[in-house]
């Protein structure tokens, strides 16, 4: 279905404090690689951060904080869209189509907000429930062909693909919208938390030795690689036998991710040492790749009136990219105007 839609990528993260490694090697820097391929609008997802209770002065800080993380990490403004979401009408516009399309049984399903709600359903905004039918309109008003994202949004693509796919039918406009595709690429999609392999490394986890803040200094950095819980034996020789080692297989993937390189390229390099060795050995590369991140971010953090005028002129830009589309949409679906 996608065939006949011209190549775009989307993606979007929500504005929050404290951004980390995982958001760096599991989203931004697979966006960067994109953005040499294809036309690109990355968004910053501000209307979904309000699904759950916030701050909204702590929110107008993280949208600025994310901006300059996507511009720090070489994102360039001037090569692809860099806005916040809500800056740009067509996104809440097109999630209320949607959400008279995506059927109550479809949303039923999705395990992010089973997860996210638990016990407490009832008490959650209809907000969180319906964030899957936005995401569906921030993609599909751009047209996007392709979604970079990690492992636990893959439900919500899934979702958008079948949102499309029910109004190019139930409207009889077979090609209207592409179906787009979801990419989960690179070694380090999910970066887990240094304090334990099976869980995923978050903003949210009250240890902040859990993981390595994106503004982290280089003593900060190797102190909590230092800290970072392993395992007692040495590094293997064999890929497979990471499997059984979560911690080990997650500091040897950052380690892959950073030296762009293949775990087991990794592992020939370091099988049999300790891990205070490798660990010393991935403080080092981690410090050298982030250090310029940080300081950058910190430059443009220091000026948020230019940040402000950045998102300004992307919200431009996206803007009139969605313009035609909900012009069709509109009439496809009998508003006169
Ligand atoms: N839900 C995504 C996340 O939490 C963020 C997001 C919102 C997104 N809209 C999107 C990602 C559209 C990709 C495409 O990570």
């Amino acid at each position: 279905m996608s065939g006949s839609h011209e190549p775009l990528v989307f993606s979007g993260m929500q504005p929050t404090g404290n951004l980390h490694l995982g958001n760096y090697l599991g989203a931004i820097r697979n966006w960067l690689k994109l953005q040499q391929q294809y036309r690109c609008v990355y968004c910053v997802v501000d209307m979904h951060a309000i699904t759950v209770d916030h701050d909204p002065k702590a929110l107008a800080q993280a949208t600025r904080e994310v901006t300059a993380a996507y511009i720090a990490s070489g994102i360039d403004p001037k090569t692809s869209i860099i806005f916040n979401q809500s800056q740009v009408a067509a996104h809440a516009e097109l999630a209320w189509i949607f959400n008279c399309v995506a059927r109550v049984g479809w949303l039923n399903r999705m395990t992010q907000f089973k997860e996210k709600a638990g016990k407490n359903r009832e008490a959650m905004s209809v907000g969180l429930y319906t964030y899957p039918v936005l995401m569906a309109a921030d993609i599909l008003a751009y047209r996007a062909t392709h979604v970079p994202v990690g492992d636990d949004q893959k439900q919500h693509v899934e979702l958008a693909r079948d949102i499309a796919q029910k109004f190019n039918n139930d409207f009889g406009v077979p090609d209207f919208f592409p179906a787009p595709e979801p990419i989960i690429t690179g070694p380090a999609t999910r970066v887990m938390s240094l304090r334990d392999g099976t869980a995923k490394m978050s903003k949210s986890d009250p240890s902040d030795n859990s993981r390595i803040n994106l503004t982290d200094d280089a003593d900060t950095i190797a102190q909590k690689f230092k800290r970072a819980k392993t395992d007692p034996h040495p590094l293997p020789e064999a890929e497979e036998e990471l499997a059984a080692r979560p911690e080990a297989d997650n500091l040897i993937s950052i380690y892959a991710a950073f030296a762009e390189k293949a775990k087991q390229a990794v592992l020939d390099e370091f099988k049999g040492a300790q891990f205070s060795t490798f660990k010393g050995a991935l403080s080092e590369l981690v410090v050298a790749k982030l250090s310029p991140i940080a300081s950058e971010m910190r430059r443009l953090l220091a000026d948020p009136a230019e940040i402000d005028r950045i998102l300004r002129d992307g919200a431009e830009k996206a803007r009139a990219t969605a313009a035609p589309v909900m012009a069709e949409v509109r009439r496809v679906v009998g508003f006169v105007s």
